[in-house]
């Protein structure tokens, strides 16, 4: 809104562009109807559910399934994106951290908004029986990354068709890594993403039924990092603990010590997790180890609650460790770029996102999500622009597609593509509609206000 404030000749140019434009689109600028984006809406969707179109995209998603690949080893993965973007005629970046793909489809110009697939599987054995199963033993698509790329994909197509008629640039992002390798990190360090105005990002989730989306407005993931002890005392025979130093004894204090960082030190009405989900030590039950090793997550909905969970739990460590005569050596793996910040969706392109989904799909089929302490890398993003993630419903208990994420039974109904593709393409399309005349007037930095606000 500011800058707008300090040049008149521009807000008139602005509204003027938009009353035209609002009449040449047939929407109504003031109004609640949005008959423009309503018939663009109808058309991205019946494209995307054309036979030829669908079975494309589902054959790149079962040919990725296939053959899964974890962080930052994506190679036949990234060539599967290229060589489709190849065929369409689409320019592209790459390679954008090790794997990574960033392709453009439009004028060049501002506004510029992105749309975000992670392409990484898990180390998981598959255990669904289908024709299209995991051929490699120990590796799994089992959080729907290999759909994400296909929607992706799919709406390059939709707006590649379109590129003529775009009011700005779409940015592709294909990352790598999501899955504990921090890809969201590393692809925003290339610097070609720099430049976006905003971005967005779909996740299949098996709660949430086909058809539907969902998610809200700010605080939306959690923050989480990793943490790993190495509890050192000193390991003797167990009918001679006072020669020793046992590490079992400090572990176990430690651990229930951390307990009350939650449940005694955190306001009761902020979130914060703090959860050891491993603890290894010892080889007999006669015999006190020389050490033993735990290790944990922690999450909050804040920066600043993530960063105080973090100095309590080494505090407490440290000190219970000295207690019982040990010492300890502390990871909090800031080597993978770990604690991921927060998901915080920003208000304005969530709104954006919700309208376009409300015309999309009909308003009941938007739904509000509540907030979780899961944790997603795109946070990254939405550290340093306006983001915003939304959820795509799969679940179809005829095909058993209600399985959890990271579930070696996670099952995917392909009918969601269509919606993936088209919510992914008429999300950019307005945008760029709605943002078009207030990046003509100047180079604003990279938060915009919405027009509507102006006026
Ligand atoms: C850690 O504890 C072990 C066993 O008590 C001791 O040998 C070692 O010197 C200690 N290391 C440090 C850095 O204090
Ligand atoms: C679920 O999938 C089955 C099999 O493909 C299909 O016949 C049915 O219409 C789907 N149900 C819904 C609610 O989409
Ligand atoms: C685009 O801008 C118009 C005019 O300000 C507004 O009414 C409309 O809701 C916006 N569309 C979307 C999809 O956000
Ligand atoms: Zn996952
Ligand atoms: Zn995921």
């Amino acid at each position: 809104m500011e800058f707008i404030g300090r040049r008149s000749s521009c807000r008139f140019l602005l509204i003027t562009v938009l009353l035209i434009l609002g009449q040449s689109l047939g929407f109504t600028v003031a109004g609640g109807e949005h008959p423009g984006l309503e018939s663009l809406a109808k058309q991205l969707m019946a494209s995307a559910k054309e036979p030829e179109f669908f079975e494309w995209m589902r054959g790149i998603r079962r040919r990725i399934h296939e053959y899964p690949e974890l962080g930052f080893e994506e190679h036949r993965t990234s060539e599967i994106i290229r060589a489709e973007l190849d065929s369409l005629g689409i320019d592209y970046k790459w390679p954008v951290a090790q794997t990574g793909v960033v392709a453009s489809i439009g004028n060049g110009g501002k506004p510029i908004f992105a749309l975000r697939a992670d392409m990484d599987a898990l180390p998981l054995q598959e255990k669904v029986e289908w024709e299209h199963k995991s051929k490699i033993d120990g590796k799994m698509h089992a959080c729907g990354h290999d759909s994400h790329v296909a929607m992706l994909l799919g709406a390059a197509k939709l707006l590649h068709d379109r590129r003529d008629t775009l009011k700005g640039t779409v940015k592709l992002v294909f990352q790598p890594g999501e899955e504990g390798y921090s890809g969201a990190y590393h692809m925003l360090q290339d610097g070609c993403l720099d430049d976006l105005n905003a971005i967005i990002s779909i996740h299949v989730l098996p709660s949430v039924p086909t058809g539907a989306i969902a998610s809200r407005p700010g605080p939306f993931l959690a923050g989480a990092g990793l943490f790993s002890a190495t509890i050192h005392g000193v390991g003797v025979h167990a009918s001679s603990p006072h020669m020793g130093r046992d590490p079992i004894v400090a572990a176990s204090s430690a651990i229930v010590a951390l307990q009350q960082i939650v449940s005694r030190e955190t306001d009761p009405l902020e979130a914060a997790v703090v959860t050891v989900g491993l603890i290894e030590g010892g080889k007999a039950g006669n015999v006190i180890p020389d050490s033993v090793r735990f290790e944990g997550t922690f999450r909050s909905l804040s920066k600043q609650g993530l960063h105080n969970l973090q100095r309590r739990i080494k505090e407490i460590i440290e000190m219970q460790a000295a207690v019982h005569r040990c010492n300890v050596t502390m990871d909090f793996m800031e080597h993978r770029h770990l604690p991921h910040p927060p998901m915080i969706n920003d208000e304005a392109v969530y709104k954006h996102v919700k309208k376009v989904g409300e015309i999309l799909l009909g308003e009941s089929n938007v739904h509000s999500f509540p907030v979780t302490m899961g944790a997603e890398d795109f946070s990254s993003f939405s550290e340093k622009m306006p983001a915003a993630i939304f959820v795509i419903g799969i679940k179809n208990e005829t095909l058993k597609s209600d399985q959890p994420l990271h579930s070696p039974y996670f099952f995917i109904d392909e009918e969601s593509f269509p919606v993936g593709a088209a919510l992914n393409a008429a999300a950019a399309i307005s945008y760029l509609e709605n943002h078009s005349m207030l990046v003509n007037c100047d180079e604003p930095e990279s938060h915009l206000p919405f027009a509507a606000n102006i006026i």
